[in-house]
Parts: C-alpha cells; structure tokens; sequence
C-alpha cells in the first residue's frame, strides 16, 4: 500500500522527463497503466479511471486513479481514488464500471482477494463517488461463483430501463476452461444481487478460456457484446493471444441469450496495442457511445519499463453502426488540438506530436512515419490497391518490442483507400482509416534519428502540430 503520496514523488519526477511522456493521451502518472475503468458522464464532466500500479511498469497491486475532462480532450489528474485497503481487495482493486445517479456516481470493481495460500478469489464490491470527490467503500455486493474458476471479474453495471432491474455482467471462465459472461440482477444499486446464470451466445461456447473485460451496449438500435477473449490466435493478428473485440447482435435479458447477427467475432482495433475497451454512454445522443481502450496489451513489455513507467490510453472514440459494424470515429472536438499548420513543400521532419489528413485520389500509397534520413526504417504504413489491403509494419523502427506478436498487420479494404487520419504523438500513432471504417493503434518510440516523413501516392495531405491536453500534475491523495 501506500504509504503517502511523498513515496512516489521523486518517481513521478523522474518519470516526466521521459522524452516519450505523451502529451494528448491520458498515461500513468507514475508506474503503470492498463484498463479504463469506470468511464462515466456526470454533472457536466466526464470520470475516467485507470487501472494504477504506482511504484513502476509491473502488474503490481492495482488502484484505480481518476482523471476528469468537460470535454474529452483534455484531461485533469485528480487522485487515487479506489485503493486496495480491505479484506476483499487486499490484492488489488480490479477492473469494473460506473452507474451516475442523481447524486453521485456509483463505482463496480472487483476486489481481488488472496490468502495466504496465494488462494483468489473475487469480490464484486461496491463504491460511492459524491460531488465532492470523496470515494466511500460500501459493503460488498457478493463473494465469487463456486460454479467457475477463480477467473471471475470485471463487473460491468447496466441498468434496464425497460424491465427497472440492474444487471452486472462478469467475465469468468467455466470449469471446462472456456471463457464466458456470468450475470447478477438486482431492484437496487447495493442490495440484493443475486446469480441469474450464464450469458448464453450461441456460436461462442468455446472461443478462448477467459473472457475479461465484458460489456453490453445499445448503439443505433442495435445489441454489442464487447469483450476480450484470451489464449486464441486469430487470422491476421499474428502470435497475439489477448483480443478485444465485439458481436453485433440482440441482447434478451428474460432468457440471458445474446444472439449474434452472424458468426463473426470482429477486433475492435487492427493495432498492435488495444485491449480493455470501456464504453460510456452519450448523455445527448442515445445512438452513439465513446470508446476508449488500453494502448497496451497484457502479458507485453515496452520500452519504458526501464524507465520505470508504463501505459497510455488510446483517445476517445465516437461509436456508431454502419455496414453490420461498428465505425470509431475520432471525436470533432479533437480539431480544437490543431496548432500550426505544417508545410510539406518546405519539410520532412516528422513533429512527434500532430495530426495527419490524407485524401487519396486513388492507387497504391506508402507513408513511412519516422524514417531514417536516407528513407529507411519507420512504421511503415501501405496499402495496395491491387490485393485492396492495408499493412501497417513496425518492424523497421530502432526500438523493436513484442516481437513474439506479430511486427506486422493487414486489414482488408474491399472498397479501396479513400481518407485516413493518423494521430501522432510522443510514443503512439492511432490511424484512422476511411472515416472509421477500421483503426489501427500502436506504440512507437522513435529515437533522434528517426524523425523523416516520407509519403508516395497519389493523395492531398494536410497536417497540423497538435496542442498538449494532459497534465502532468502531481496529484495523488
Ligand atoms: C485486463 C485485466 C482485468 C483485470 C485487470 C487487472 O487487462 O486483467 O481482467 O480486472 O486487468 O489490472
């Protein structure tokens, strides 16, 4: 635990001079960060947390730190806010999700219990947020499901507006070692739960042995099952075991069955680092949500570790359906980032932190981002209109990591190129493909002679230095 915020001061110090602290994507404020957690609209502003380990880049005891924006661009630190100081998460506060009420926030996570025989078990438990900030524990809702492994976690709290009920839904993992969704109902936010049974999703008995990390959300009228299947390959993901990604379908709550318009489980990002995915709902516009994800991946390492520090989030994005899938969209808010328009006639220094619009007139293209001077290296970016394919390649960067997975990754465009938008800054690139259609995140971490940008095709393009919208306040208690 920790012991105050004094004990991690000279590391965040440390950690801020990195010269791949990013400067419009929320990151660890010391150590590591993996899931988005709670990610909830209330009163004017929106509430994101991240799952926190404060003392360095290892999957130690995780907290949950808060963060604030009014508008989804920038970001405030605001504190540690679940820490694990109880019986039932003395191994850590887990993921989970978060209900706005009239008064407060409600706060779902998983204590993660060990005895002293490293025994798990899992606790869904239950905090108060008020207006002011102050987190209160309450007691916790309910102890683990002997009918599964100690695999059980991630609560995701949805609440019914047709039939009243609340509903939380856990990502376990069967006896059998399949992976899958168990559900609790209740009348109330913090009582009476209890055990509906398991979600059933024909077509997906068996696909991977865990599923972390589940959620159900309505977007344009239809059903979306998002989740993280764990250890399976999937064709075009490379040696990668961890996956999030969604069915579309139809959600029936009176027979706990979600039926999924097609067998197609789709990734959420054709990247090399996204898992966790959390959605919050529009407080405006039932048909769309904002999604944001882990730009990391479990079970990876990256080249800040031996700095001490780990993990960003991706950026917001804006959910809808078009075509049978979901489209994210980079929210138009992020426009307000644009800073100096940059000249491509007179420059091919590459800024480490802007934003890049292509509009491609037709044919091959080839964009290689943080390249040598003689045209070398880069993440390379092409795509070829004769297959109708694009690859993003990061192979040929100095700092190579997570070689194991894959360096290399291709998505299908049917329809050809036509728009990309690709989102630059210190250590990531987020490449939007024709307007939503498909996106690819990644970690990068250029070195200082790796900084040319070179672009063939035939393409108008526009780019623009973006403005820094994260803080770097130190900000703990
Ligand atoms: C996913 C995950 C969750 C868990 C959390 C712990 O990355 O393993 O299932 O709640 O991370 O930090």
């Amino acid at each position: 635990m920790l012991k105050s915020a004094e004990e991690i001061r000279s590391l965040h110090e440390h950690t801020v001079t990195s010269d791949y602290r990013q400067h419009y994507h929320i990151q660890s404020v010391t150590g590591l960060l993996n899931d988005p957690n709670g990610f909830v609209y209330h009163k004017g502003a929106w509430h994101l947390f991240y799952q926190w380990c404060p003392w360095g880049a290892v999957h130690g005891l995780k907290y949950w730190y808060h963060t604030i924006s009014e508008d989804l661009v920038t970001w405030k630190n605001a504190g540690a806010c679940i820490r694990p100081d109880t019986f039932y998460d003395n191994k850590g506060a887990y993921s989970g999700s978060a209900l706005p009420t009239d008064d407060c926030v409600y706060l779902y996570y998983t204590g993660n219990h060990r005895d002293e025989d490293w025994k798990r078990s899992s606790y869904t438990c239950l905090v108060k947020l008020d207006d002011d900030g102050n987190a209160q524990k309450l007691e916790h809702l309910f102890g683990p499901n002997d009918n599964y492994t100690e695999h059980q976690r991630d609560p995701k709290i949805i609440h019914n507006k047709e039939n009243g009920r609340y509903y939380i839904i856990i990502g376990a993992q069967t006896k059998e070692k399949t992976g899958c969704v168990i559900i609790y109902s209740s009348d109330s936010i913090d009582k009476n739960w209890k055990f509906e049974g398991q979600l059933k999703v024909p077509g997906f008995e068996n696909f991977g042995d865990m599923w972390e990390c589940p959620s159900i959300e309505t977007i344009n009228g239809h059903d979306v099952l998002i989740f993280c299947p764990q250890h399976i390959t999937l064709p075009g993901r490379g040696g990668s075991v961890h996956h999030s990604g969604y069915l579309l379908g139809h959600m029936d709550w009176n027979t706990l069955t979600f039926t999924p318009d097609n067998t197609r489980f789709h990734v959420l990002d054709f990247g090399f680092d996204s898992y966790a995915a959390e959605c919050a709902a529009n407080p405006d516009n039932k048909n769309k949500a904002t999604l944001i994800a882990w730009m990391g991946l479990p079970d990876a390492s990256y080249p800040t570790d031996e700095e001490d520090w780990s993990g960003c989030l991706t950026l917001p994005r804006e959910l809808r359906v078009r075509d049978n899938r979901l489209i994210q969209q980079p929210l138009d808010d992020l426009r307000r980032l644009r800073g100096k328009k940059i000249d491509l006639e007179s420059t091919d220094e590459l800024p480490r932190v802007c934003e890049a619009e292509l509009i491609s007139r037709g044919g091959d293209m080839n964009i290689k981002l943080f390249a040598k001077a003689d045209g070398s290296g880069g993440l390379d970016i092409s795509y070829d209109d004769t297959a109708k394919t694009i690859t993003v390649d990061r192979s040929g960067l100095n700092k190579r990591f997570n070689i194991e997975l894959g360096e290399q990754r291709v998505r299908p465009l049917p329809k050809g190129l036509f728009h990309l938008r690709i989102f630059i800054d210190k250590s990531s690139v987020e490449i939007f493909v024709n307007d939503g259609d498909a996106v690819f995140s990644t970690r990068i971490f250029p070195t200082e002679d790796e900084s040319k940008l070179f672009i063939k095709g035939d393409a108008s393009v526009h780019m623009w230095e973006l403005n820094r919208a994260i803080d770097e306040s130190f900000v703990v208690d």
